[in-house]
């Protein structure tokens, strides 16, 4: 099967960018961001860790397996089986779906910590409801923020007047054109670990405080004490402590993250794993916390429709029994160890650092990384592997598809060595390298 042949795939794709502008909906699955004009755009059919493009070519997906979104794999029957129940059942109605209020008691009981829940469907447009309701209960605007939290206002607003304020939090070159420039100065952007720069935000700002939203942790455990004293100097000044574990969330443990670290927030918000790959998105807090969402306007229809709390529901059963992190750690762990080996026995010189293994990645330590990186895609994906630098394991994959990325790994390594043994490296690439960040694609 020739991977790189040009089909129905790619060609739809080329007219699809002249009709939706930016291509896709997510940057993230912008077959540019892997390997302009060979990437397949689009899927058929995907299941466990595997999919189809439209032309019929198979792949296995070790990449991000739906942008983190199905930790149990694409199409867990489990899930699906709640969720065609739900659907046959009808998940639209004028009456709301029951199923939330067990999510919420399954949630509280997960973080006895919390006693609400508000829900959501998207990962973005569940921050922005945990930041409004944090405004509404403190009755301040401003907020404090670290970290990843999706394209919405509140957030971008960090990048009004310096477009660079974001970078390092996940994604460089944000750009907030669009955000109204009156939000300048209503996001402050402070660095993972970094007290002293937490601190001049807290003297500066904090009697306008509403909250400080964080990833409590995104590849590594934090430094000793630094969740505490943000917890504690966030109380201090009057704001709430809120928790992004849309990416983190259920895959070092069970439930949030912070529950390893025994850092209590006021707010925790998840989305992506919670419906493994059915839109939904759960907020969480203290009765207190919570107060704002009893007087602020938080209101939209398809935040109650039924399949999101059905396939929630059955995700979480299933994550507790099955004990996925664990599986997710090992499988994460077996795949560094690969990069490792591999990278050794052709001298190639990689980074894998030391992360979460349930988020594994490697850079090519290198001056032209990301034509190396784009050549890895390009050379597994002849091989009919999906593939980049992170691997975000599922509950799907397994010892023989490990088995399979092993031997493809340890032949492209080897033809990378000789390419770069050669200085064959800039011929090396059939199209352009990968682009880095968000980017116009068409003028
Ligand atoms: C930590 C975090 N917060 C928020 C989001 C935004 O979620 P979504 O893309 O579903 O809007 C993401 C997405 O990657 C994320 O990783």
């Amino acid at each position: 099967m020739n991977y790189l042949e040009n089909g129905t795939t790619q060609k739809l794709y080329e007219y699809g960018k002249t009709r939706i502008p930016a291509g896709t909906q997510l940057l993230s699955k912008r077959p540019e961001m892997f390997l302009p004009g060979y990437w397949p755009a689009y899927f058929s059919k995907a299941k466990d860790c595997e999919c189809w493009d439209l032309d019929g070519r198979h792949y296995y997906d070790m990449t991000t397996n739906g942008i983190g979104a199905c930790l149990l794999g694409f199409a867990d029957p489990d899930v699906s089986e709640a969720v065609i129940k739900r659907v046959q059942d009808g998940s639209m109605c004028t009456l709301n779906p029951p199923e939330e209020v067990e999510l919420a008691d399954m949630l509280c009981e997960i973080h006895p910590w919390a006693s609400q829940v508000r829900f959501t469907r998207t990962g973005g447009e569940t921050g922005a409801v945990a930041v409004r309701i944090a405004r509404a209960t403190t009755k301040r605007s401003l907020v404090a923020i670290c970290g990843y939290h999706g394209w919405q206002d509140w957030y971008l607003a960090a990048n009004l007047g310096d477009i660079a304020a974001l970078d390092g939090h996940l994604l460089p070159g944000l750009n907030p054109l669009g955000v109204p420039r009156e939000l300048k100065g209503t996001a402050l952007a402070f660095k993972y670990n970094d007290k002293q720069g937490f601190e001049e935000i807290i003297k500066k700002y904090g009697d306008t405080l509403a909250a400080v939203v964080m990833e409590p942790a995104r590849y590594n455990d934090p430094e000793h004490g630094f969740l505490e004293f943000v917890r504690d100097k966030t109380h201090q000044c009057g704001a709430l402590l809120i928790f992004d574990e849309i990416t983190i969330g259920w895959r070092v443990n069970y439930g949030g993250i912070h529950l390893k670290f025994d850092v209590n927030p006021d707010i925790a918000f998840f989305a992506k794993t919670l419906g493994n790959g059915h839109p939904m998105g759960a907020v969480i807090g203290t009765k207190n916390a919570m107060d704002g969402a009893n007087t602020s306007f938080i209101s939209s229809t398809y935040w109650t429709e039924s399949v999101g709390p059905a396939a929630a529901l059955a995700t979480l059963k299933k994550m507790k029994e099955v004990n996925v992190s664990k599986h997710v750690n090992d499988i994460g762990n077996s795949i560094v160890k690969m990069w490792n080996k591999y990278a050794a026995k052709y001298n190639i010189k990689i980074d894998t650092g030391d992360g979460y293994s349930a988020l594994a990645h490697f850079k090519f330590v290198h001056e032209s990384s990301n034509v190396l990186k784009t050549l890895f895609t390009q050379l597994m994906l002849e091989k009919g592997i999906l593939a980049s630098t992170v691997v975000y394991s599922t509950f799907a994959h397994n010892e023989k598809i490990l088995g399979i990325y092993e031997q493809a790994l340890d032949d492209v390594f080897s033809r990378i060595a000789n390419i770069l043994q050669d200085g064959k490296l800039a011929e090396s690439l059939k199209g352009p390298e990968a682009h880095t960040g968000f980017a116009r694609l068409i003028n």
